[in-house]
């Protein structure tokens, strides 16, 4: 049985990355999956490559008219939205004495306030249509912890967890569950502009798994967090990080003596 038959299911920055991923697994798993991006051609392509109906648009979730265009093709297209991946995002990693106030309004723009416009939207619809549905919002381990470079981005994920549990709340009543995925490090284009050498030796010391998560893997957990089987799971920000938040102390048995 595929645990999204019949869903139709938006997905934002879906033409490549994590967004991909998970627009290829809910596909499989029988959502007909609209594939929304800044890049006209690869959501283009994206929906081509998925077919099963899957519809390519293009969208700027910074800018609410463009947010607007989309939900109306959507409807006029599909009819309604069930499920929402929340993935659009861009990454910088500028230490915070030279973070200008233009990075800051863009970084914020796209990842919170766009996200924001983005879940109001398919929120409406789905209340409008009163059938509940399910969102999940894409945060990061750099919401949640401090790191060099991610003052901007870290706010704005940060915020975007937050405005997740507001979420949560307001819209339980319509039978919308809202939760959020804190990816650790994953191997994407992002992840490649975000991580210099530095930071990749860090992380080879701080995640207890010892290596980068695939985009794949977060697919997998959304399509949890979109089944009946996450139907009581509301609120939640599910980490997928390999054990980097978690971990302390960490050492081998053997190592030297310092
Ligand atoms: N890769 C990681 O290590 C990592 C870790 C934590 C969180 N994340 C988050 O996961 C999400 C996806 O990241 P990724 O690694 O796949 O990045 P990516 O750069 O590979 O893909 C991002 C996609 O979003 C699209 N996009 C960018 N700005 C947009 C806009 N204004 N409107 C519409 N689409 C836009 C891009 O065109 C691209 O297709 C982001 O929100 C990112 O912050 C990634």
């Amino acid at each position: 049985m595929r645990r999204l038959a019949g869903k139709v299911a938006v997905v934002t920055g879906g033409a490549r990355g994590i967004g991909l991923a998970v627009a290829r697994a809910y596909a499989r798993e029988g959502a007909r999956v609209v594939v929304a991006d800044l890049n006209a051609e690869g959501a283009r392509a994206a929906a081509e490559d998925l077919g099963g109906g899957a519809l390519g648009l293009v969208v700027d979730v910074a800018d609410a008219g463009s947010v607007a265009a989309m939900i109306a093709a959507i409807v006029e297209s599909c009819g309604r939205i069930d499920i929402l991946m929340n993935n659009a995002g861009i990454g910088a990693n500028t230490p915070f004495l030279e973070t200008r106030l233009e990075d800051w309004n863009r970084i914020l723009g796209v990842n919170l306030t766009g996200a924001f416009l983005v879940a109001q939207g398919c929120a409406r619809e789905m209340v409008r249509v009163g059938e509940g549905g399910k969102i999940v919002n894409i945060a990061s381990l750099s919401g949640q912890r401090g790191a060099n470079g991610r003052a901007a981005y870290g706010s704005a994920k940060a915020g975007l967890e937050l405005l997740t549990k507001v979420m949560a709340v307001e819209l339980a009543e319509h039978g919308i569950n809202v939760n959020n995925i804190a990816p650790g490090a994953i191997e994407t284009d992002i992840a490649r502009i975000m991580h210099d050498r530095a930071t990749r030796a860090a992380y080879g010391r701080l995640i207890p798994m010892v290596r980068y998560g695939t985009p794949e893997e977060i697919a997998d957990a959304a399509v949890f967090l979109c089944s009946d089987e996450a139907r009581y799971v509301h609120g939640h920000t599910l980490n997928v990080d390999g054990g980097f938040r978690e971990a302390g102390l960490m050492f081998k048995r053997d190592a030297p003596e310092a």
